[in-house]
């Protein structure tokens, strides 16, 4: 066919018929561009180009950064297309290339990438912003390029340039395994989920009530004993080994994600009590506990005992974790009275100090301080709190994670089987109608550190019930956490949220699929 004849019969199709519109809309490449979640800080369309990657492609460093997000891309990429998808040294040829000297603008994790006709470049200055555009490239592919299994392509991307940039430097999720215990396979399937929607940090809540989750070499029973059970009575070695949590640990930092360990004290405490009878006042073990109320744990407070428990802990989990923050609970501490709390924490955080940690804490622990490094995760249900925005003017950063907005084991509606209802039912729409940056009195945008998305385990068990819980408001938690405020808009984000359902049935993920949101087929 001549040029001049294929523009005719384009144009032909266009003003044609719905059935040969669809067939060109078919053949045309993805409209991804506006299916993008979370949302890039500047996107600009280049309809003209479209990009194919091939059997002959190769994915092309010119910087060390981009050696690991290299390698997570050609591991996703690889089964589905059946492409070899080499990682060179070089810069030469049809491929995706990842290279340094991206715009100052893009800051310590953003990045830039344009699509040309041969290439998909990415630049970006840190590992974190290869991370970062590796993940918007996902989104960019067909929905089928995450099967684990052969596919028929094309492979085409959109042509584009984006420059993008987070709101917030922390953008979070947290796993209960205490409560319900996951096994690594578990964890880390999840890790891949949070990654994909630019999650950097996986805070893992590893002892409660119900469970000692991680192996402390120095007290073996808090794993032999406080680990063999979980809420409704399973019994079994459900806990980490240290070197199995390092693999976690290294799992997340290859997809450019850094875990945060909570050892929760001097509250939801009873598998350690249960563990060792000197951390009782009493001197007597408790039963171990396998149901789901709160508050009716504490650590004797004036025993040295508590003291060398605490720091042998802090002192091994610091050793394992390269990540330079340790999560030391702090909620809900109601059979510790207010001085016994004071008393407790003027001793602990100098701990996790001493260790070469920054403490994130529930945010009632921030009562006890003035140390602004210290970080208070909002988990409250009010848009006031004293003493976090008495934090905030001091200058500490807060990490918002209001149980009312963005727990993710809250239920969506009446008629949701899974999850509780504490903070209220919390749909789609409601996760995401808040802004993290003017939510609580006296805490603005400069005083916040970031969105975290915790998801509690009480009545969680499988991947299965995760995922129907994270998803969708897991990438919501993400969308506000990175996109800029000034996008913030429901019927704006509700379809580009909705274009993601192709891609999480190719991955498997069984998703609430809202009422509220427009799902694309
Ligand atoms: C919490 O939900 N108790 C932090």
């Amino acid at each position: 066919m001549t040029t001049k004849l294929k523009a005719a019969l384009a144009a032909l199709l266009i003003a044609g018929s719905g059935a040969l519109v669809t067939e060109t809309a078919a053949a045309a490449p993805a409209t991804t561009l506006q299916e993008l979640v979370p949302q890039p800080a500047q996107l600009q369309p280049r309809p003209e180009i479209t990009f194919t990657l091939t059997a002959t492609a190769k994915i092309q460093l010119s910087t060390p950064d981009a050696r690991q997000p290299a390698e997570l891309l050609a591991g996703i990429l690889r089964p589905s297309t059946g492409y070899a998808l080499p990682i060179t040294d070089t810069v030469q040829g049809d491929g995706i290339v990842l290279t340094s000297g991206a715009d100052p603008k893009t800051g310590p994790e953003g990045y830039q990438l344009d699509v040309t006709p041969k290439q998909v470049v990415i630049r970006a200055n840190t590992p974190a912003g290869h991370f970062n555009a590796v993940q918007t490239l996902r989104q960019l592919l067909p929905a089928k390029a995450e099967a684990k299994t052969k596919q028929q392509g094309p492979w085409q991307v959109p042509g584009a340039s984006i420059l993008d940039h987070p709101r917030y430097h922390h953008r979070g999720a947290m796993l209960d395994v205490s409560r319900h215990f996951f096994t690594p396979d578990q964890v880390k399937r999840y890790i891949d989920q949070i990654a994909a929607f630019k999650i950097n940090y996986f805070h893992l809540h590893l002892s409660d009530d119900q469970g000692w989750r991680l192996e402390i070499k120095s007290w073996p029973e808090l794993t032999k004993i406080g680990g063999s059970t979980e809420v409704g009575g399973r019994t079994g070695k459900l806990f980490y080994t240290q070197d199995q949590y390092k693999d976690l640990v290294a799992y997340a930092a290859a997809r450019g994600i850094t875990t945060i360990p909570e050892f929760d004290v001097p509250g939801h405490t009873n598998a350690a009590q249960a563990s060792y009878a000197e951390l009782n006042c009493d001197g007597k073990k408790r039963p171990l506990y396998t149901g789901t109320e709160v508050g009716f744990s504490s650590l004797c407070i004036n025993k040295e005992i508590t003291y060398k428990f605490v720091e042998d802990v802090i002192r091994e989990v610091a050793a394992i974790t390269p990540g330079p923050y340790l999560h030391i609970g702090g909620d809900e501490a109601l059979s510790t009275p207010d001085a016994d709390y004071q008393t407790f924490m003027n001793r602990a955080l100098p701990l996790v100090k001493k260790y070469g940690k920054t403490t994130v804490g529930w945010h009632e622990f921030v009562k006890t301080t003035k140390d602004t490094s210290t970080i208070p995760q909002f988990w409250g249900t009010t848009t006031t709190d004293e003493n976090v925005a008495a934090a905030a003017k001091r200058g500490n950063k807060v990490l918002m994670s209001p149980a009312n907005r963005i727990y993710l084991d809250m239920k969506y509606d009446k008629n949701t089987k899974l999850g509780l209802d504490w903070a209220g039912l919390v749909e789609v729409k409601d996760s995401y109608s808040w802004n993290p940056g003017a939510y609580l009195k006296g805490v603005a945008e400069q005083n916040v550190r970031g969105v975290e998305a915790p998801l509690w385990t009480e009545t969680i068990k499988t991947s299965q019930d995760i995922e129907y819980m994270a998803f969708p408001r897991l990438p919501v938690a993400a969308e506000l956490g990175w996109a800029q405020a000034s996008v913030h808009n429901w019927d704006r984000f509700a379809p580009r949220l909705g274009a993601q359902a192709p891609r999480w049935k190719v991955q498997g993920i069984g998703f609430y699929a809202s009422p509220q949101v427009p799902w694309k087929k």
